[in-house]
């Protein structure tokens, strides 16, 4: 498949970038002038209780400054200042899991923020600047404690519903939150599910930060109710007025934090500003997305993750559009759920990952063919790298062969979309993330900042400060500027580095060729190995573990430990170690983190120094031959040992 997929030009009717030539220009616009450019995007886009002063501050690089002296509020720009022409219109469409549906128009959204905001500055004493964890299943109540948040000025830390008690503990610890808001539970597949017994395991040592716990009543199954800690979101609401003033935010306020994982232990607290990242998150939804007023625009991350942030809730209501929130899974009641949503509601942008593609294709692949899709425009991917087979079942049965396919390359410290098709403008080359959007400087470059030479592999890198870039990781600045700034210069300053491998062809476009740290994929979310062998360690009888990605048909990467254990007493111990091990996971980080296969084996490919040499790992779980020089492992006979284990 190397031929281009030329959008359908009677699909669009005015798209914000038409062509490939209006494209370059903006192109050369921001080349020309980048600073002014983006203020001119953010006087336009964004509506400011003050005007900012300076554009971008590099002085104190990597911890750059963008629009100084500006003053707005995030809520008031996704919500309040569309009451005037949109008031009636769908913000939310939620569709639950076992099929009941609510509408909150923007001003039924507006009332509701307003009321929680109160609630959360009068019950809970949350003022500006204060951390709120956010423990929540796919919900309204989500997007509208967020939005609250940003209302009064309270950073938010969503952790996604599946972290395990371990993993939302350590997060609460690390940005001490003072309230955490969560649910009884919600429902997945017909059954109720739950979260609060979470929350109270959490709570149990460790986060004396918390002073309340804030309930949304969901699925109404029977919770503890801790007295004088745990409060009804449900009752205390019903108290609250419906006016609430925005709080004039700076520029560079922290709207939020998102936790994610690097190569290190422990999660990262991506730490994002209030100006910039609005700006883009508007920008991108407009660009990529192409969103008109009309539209019904559906993505079906979780709020959990960055996807959730930027394109559930505030891409999608900077822009003032219709955002589907739904509560269950892609697979129940069947495997045509998604496309019956779609013909229900005319989804005209569906926003999902390849995972679930894979996932819908093997599970039915002709349920999309009974389903009115005639709606739909633009189909987008993120997450992962999508392979071909996904991409073609994808264009042609779900897009009808007419759909412009988005994939959509970016990362929670990125904000939003990087490098991305132009839905009426870019000749696809499918599973391509194709070019970088305007605004954004990518480069594909060795170390020393040279340009990699077009079809091998570089490092993806930006090379200009963006606005809705991170700004530091929460409590660890010297953390940020190692992880994002150590490890490429260009011209002999340090340049934003993605961690990810990416390649150039003879026609700029741009591929994306995945992690080149210790981060595995899996179903599109990141996992860190140090944070999954940190969890297996914890086994009295393991010695030492090495954890790797291993391709996997659905899931894109799984993940494989290798075990060396202390004693090794036959296979039945094994078996029960390995259930051991899971369970071990699941405590520490979640049922997201479970081993897909481990091996035994009688020691780990070591250098003299004592550095695992993952590379050779990885190897052996693809079946590849080992390229890599042997020579300087401690035991060079151990390489064949685990080939025999695995592969034998
Ligand atoms: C990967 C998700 C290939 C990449 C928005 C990146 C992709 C990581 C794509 C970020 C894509 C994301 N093609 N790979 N279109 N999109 N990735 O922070 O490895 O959860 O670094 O953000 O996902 O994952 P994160």
């Amino acid at each position: 498949m190397n031929n281009k997929f030329y959008p359908k030009k009677e699909m669009f009717q005015e798209p914000l970038i038409k062509n490939m030539c209006e494209y370059k220009e903006l192109v050369e616009e921001f080349e020309k002038d980048y600073e002014g450019t983006w203020a001119k995007f953010a006087k336009e886009k964004l509506d400011w209780f003050e005007p900012f002063t300076r554009t971008l501050d590099e002085s104190n690089a990597p911890f750059y400054r963008w629009f100084d002296g500006g003053k707005l509020n995030v809520a008031y720009n996704c919500i309040d200042r569309h009451l005037k022409t949109k008031k009636n219109k769908a913000a939310i469409i939620f569709e639950g899991d076992n099929g009941d549906k609510r509408i909150l128009t923007y001003r039924e959204l507006a009332y509701e923020v307003s009321k929680t905001a109160n609630m959360f500055k009068n019950q809970f004493n949350i003022k500006k600047g204060d951390r709120v964890v956010v423990y929540m299943p796919m919900i309204p109540e989500a997007a509208i404690t967020m939005l609250a948040c940003a209302k009064i000025g309270a950073i938010h830390s969503v952790v996604f519903g599946g972290f395990s008690a371990e993993a939302l503990r350590d997060r609460i610890i690390d940005a001490s939150a003072k309230l955490v808001v969560t649910a009884d539970g919600a429902f997945r597949k017909g059954k109720p599910y739950m979260l609060k017994p979470v929350v109270d395991t959490a709570l149990e040592h460790g986060c004396e930060c918390v002073e309340k716990v804030c309930v949304v009543e969901r699925n109404e199954q029977e919770i503890t109710w801790v007295a004088g800690r745990d409060y009804s979101y449900n009752e205390l609401i019903k108290n609250e007025s419906s006016f609430c003033k925005s709080e004039p935010m700076d520029s560079e306020d922290p709207l939020f934090l998102l936790y994610t994982s690097g190569s290190t232990g422990k999660p990262k607290g991506v730490q994002h500003s209030s100006a910039g990242y609005i700006l883009w998150a508007q920008m991108t939804m407009e660009w990529v997305f192409d969103i008109k007023d009309n539209d019904t625009y559906w993505c079906t991350a979780d709020v959990g993750w960055i996807t959730g942030h930027t394109y559930i809730v505030y891409g999608p209501l900077a822009a003032g559009a219709t955002t589907v929130m739904f509560e269950g899974v892609p697979t129940f009641p069947d495997a045509g759920r998604c496309w019956q949503m779609v013909e229900e509601y005319r989804i005209n942008q569906f926003y999902t990952a390849p995972t679930a593609i894979r996932l819908l294709h093997k599970m039915g692949a002709d349920e999309p063919s009974k389903y009115d899709l005639s709606s739909l425009r633009i189909l987008g991917t993120v997450g992962e790298p999508i392979d071909p087979a996904a991409w073609k079942w994808y264009y042609e049965e779900v897009g009808g062969s007419k759909c412009s396919i988005v994939d959509t390359y970016w990362q929670t410290e990125t904000g939003g979309h990087m490098i991305s098709p132009l839905p009426a403008a870019t000749p696809i080359k499918p599973a391509c993330a194709t070019f970088a959007l305007p605004g954004i400087v990518a480069e594909v470059i060795e170390e020393d900042g040279t340009p990699t030479p077009r079809g091998e592999k570089g490092f993806m890198c930006i090379t200009k400060p963006w606005p809705s870039m991170i700004r530091t990781i929460w409590n660890d600045p010297e953390r940020f500027k190692k992880s994002y700034f150590g490890d490429c210069k260009k011209d002999g300053k340090p340049v934003y580095f993605t961690g990810d491998g990416a390649m150039i062809d003879d026609e700029d476009y741009i591929t994306i060729t995945g992690r080149t740290d210790d981060v595995i994929n899996v179903s599109g979310h990141r996992m860190g190995t140090a944070e999954v062998e940190a969890a297996i360690k914890k086994h009295d009888n393991v010695a030492a573990v090495a954890v790797v990605g291993k391709p996997h048909d659905i899931k894109g990467e799984g993940i494989f430990a290798y075990v060396v254990l202390k004693s090794d007493d036959g296979i039945a111990d094994e078996l029960e170690i390995i259930k051991e091990i899971n369970s071990l996971i699941k405590t520490e980080i979640g049922a997201i983190a479970l081993c897909d296969d481990m091996a035994f084996v009688p020691d780990l490919p070591k250098t003299r120094s004592g550095k695992i040499m993952r590379r050779i790992l990885r190897s052996i779980v693809k079946g590849e031959a080992i390229t890599q020089d042997t020579s300087t492992l401690e035991d060079p006979s151990i390489v064949q040992k685990i080939e025999n284990i695995v592969n034998g």
